[in-house]
């Protein structure tokens, strides 16, 4: 993901700005820049590749304003060039951005009819010209930003200068972290604690949706709603190891709340946000024309991704999937059809079972496409291509943002075959892009519901069994929300498909169990309601995890709904993957259990 950072204070910023930098180099970057107020004009010095291509343009063209801003670019809407290297800017303003604008495109169009010419091919330019156009209109700076805010869709985090604005900073926080950092007469903004390092360990994080004035001498924090807030301060020991949990009390939390900005990363990784199309990073050494099925092989929550993504292929892309958990497809003698395609799907890159699928299905001849978040892994390096997901470095034993992210490349891949084959004609395969690119904004709507689910934990922390049920490719999401539970709380819990409900589990079903439905309003919904309905007449106490129409359409008396976001039901698995996640962290939490390190678990189970 991209890397942020700010200054405002009294001496020269940019070689401090660089400094930051460097310590959000473990991000993963393509180009970079910085912005400062040079004489009361914004100056920009960018470059492509690495940061020290940045320097040495630096050391011809110094930079000596004492407020700038600074960033990291992955490249996401528009190729990895100087020309769309951030900071971008109008002459009223520069801003740099982590994440995804969803909805530039018809802010560009609306922003390009009032007159503004737009030099670049990124989503970020259109904030800068957003900002500068509601400046035109005469307001200030900092009220020009708080009218542009609103109007952003999306999972972003964003600093901005102005100007004629030399004691001016502003930053803004929606689904991707942000942090501010207390110095002397100086005061900071970075994506997180160790870019700040350098400078401070006393930091306040926003909180999604806040936005914050900073001048040298202070910050001023807004909500979402523009209301002055107060967020603490707190002490980090970031300088000490190059991943830290952030704000949050474990690692497992912090990946949990990373999800909409890697998830956007991911996707911007293989589809065309302009075009609305897939575009895969990588050639591939197969037609999917000629493809006649799919295998697809993992362990555990990486199983469970493809599950969801068997779905996928055989809707979008009509090929029939084979799929098993790897310590019994590595033994099975399956028989495979030469030329066929086997996707492994892998964290960390070293499962032993899933490695051992992987030879199993060379050795027949297949291609091999591996879906893995350690690029440099065995798994990695054994397969014929890897599509990598792009979650960073995951600590938490139980799988999350890694999860999400496997989801993300296997839907595009998904995608991509289908209109490979012909199965998807360009404009279903723009919808199909569309609700992808949507999905980070519905992840970070998600987080509004934790409150709520916290509560619920306590209730959940009692129980000593609990079933999940869903249809299509909730069922997997219901296996994946049951091994949530039970990896770090240790509650028994089992994931069912709802419609087996009454061939067996529904003589479980008393006042005792918790069953958790994850049933959005869609086409199998009406049959989900008479497997509520089933469970209600035996007193189940029914935790329903659905959206708004899913909670009116059905009478049943639920004991608690956590209604997510309306969206379409194609890619529903991921967003609906972060309600699942935090019901799992909350009651492990309450229960005081060892939430990053359970008991019994490794991050890689690199023996059999
Ligand atoms: C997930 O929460 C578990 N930690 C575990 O099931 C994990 O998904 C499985 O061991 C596979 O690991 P991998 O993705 O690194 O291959």
């Amino acid at each position: 993901m991209c890397g942020i950072v700010g200054i405002v204070g009294a001496s020269p910023v940019a070689e401090q700005i660089v400094e930051s930098l460097r310590r959000l180099e473990y991000r993963g970057y393509d180009s970079a820049g910085v912005a400062t107020l040079e004489n009361g004009r914004l100056t920009r010095v960018r470059a492509e590749g690495k940061l020290k291509n940045l320097a040495a343009k630096l050391q011809e063209h110094p930079l000596k304003g004492a407020v700038g801003i600074g960033h990291t670019r992955w490249a996401t809407h528009g190729r990895p060039t100087e020309n769309n290297a951030h900071p971008h800017a109008t002459d009223r303003v520069a801003v740099v951005h982590n994440g995804i604008i969803e909805n530039f495109r018809e802010l560009r169009e609306e922003l390009t009819a009032r007159g503004h010419v737009f030099k670049t091919e990124t989503d970020t330019e259109v904030v800068a010209h957003l900002v500068t156009d509601e400046m035109q209109k005469g307001h200030s700076a900092r009220d020009a930003v708080a009218a542009a805010l609103p109007r952003l869709r999306g999972a972003f985090a964003l600093a901005f200068i102005f100007n004629g604005e030399p004691d001016l900073l502003i930053g803004a926080r929606q689904g991707a972290p942000l942090a501010v950092g207390w110095g002397e007469g100086e005061m900071y903004l970075g994506s997180d604690a160790l870019a700040l390092a350098p400078f401070t360990n006393t930091i306040t994080y926003l909180d999604d949706g806040d936005w914050v004035v900073l001048t040298p001498k202070g910050a001023q924090f807004f909500d979402a709603s523009g209301l002055p807030a107060r967020r603490a301060k707190v002490q980090t020991q970031a300088s000490a190891f190059l991943v830290d949990k952030g704000n949050h009390r474990h690692f497992m939390a912090k990946e949990i709340h990373e999800q909409p900005e890697v998830v956007g990363r991911t996707l911007a990784h293989y589809l065309d946000m302009s075009s609305g199309a897939v575009r895969l990073p990588f050639e591939l050494p197969f037609d999917p024309k000629t493809l006649t099925r799919i295998t697809i092989s993992a362990c555990g929550t990486a199983y469970y991704a493809g599950l969801i993504a068997k779905y996928w292929f055989e809707r979008y892309a009509r090929l029939p999937v084979e799929i098993d958990v790897a310590s019994e497809f590595r033994y099975r003698d399956a028989p495979m059809v030469d030329g066929g395609l086997m996707i492994v799907v892998s964290q960390s890159g070293e499962t032993a079972d899933t490695l051992a699928a992987l030879r199993y299905a060379k050795e027949q001849g297949q291609h091999i496409l591996s879906v893995v978040n350690v690029q440099t892994s065995t798994i990695a390096r054994e397969s014929d291509v890897v599509a990598a997901t792009l979650a960073g470095p995951e600590i938490g034993v139980a799988s999350t943002k890694a999860f999400t992210c496997q989801l993300a490349v296997l839907a595009c891949l998904a995608v991509g075959f289908g209109s490979a084959r012909g199965a998807l004609d360009a404009t279903r395969e723009a919808e199909l892009v569309a609700d992808l690119i949507s999905m980070p904004g519905l992840m970070a709507e998600a987080f509004k519901r934790e409150p709520q689910i916290e509560a619920l934990a306590r209730d959940l922390a009692k129980a000593k069994d609990v079933l999940y049920l869903g249809r299509g490719t909730n069922y997997p999401l219901a296996l994946e929300g049951a091994l949530k539970l039970k990896e770090i709380s240790y509650i028994h819990a089992e994931g069912y498909a709802a419609g087996e409900l009454k061939h067996g589990p529904i003589a479980l079903i008393d006042e005792a169990m918790p069953v958790i439905v994850l049933a959005p309003f869609d086409a199998v919904f009406e049959k989900t309601v008479s497997n509520m309905q089933e469970v209600a007449a035996r007193g189940g106490k029914i935790v329903l995890i659905g959206d708004a129409r899913a909670k009116h359409e059905s009478a049943v008396p639920f004991f608690a709904t956590i209604a997510m976001p309306d969206m379409a039901p194609d890619f529903a698995a991921i967003p609906y993957a972060v309600p699942v996640q935090m019901l799992a962290y909350h009651t492990a939490v309450v229960m005081g259990k060892d939430v990053d390190q359970p008991r019994n678990l490794a991050k890689s189970v690199t023996v059999e």
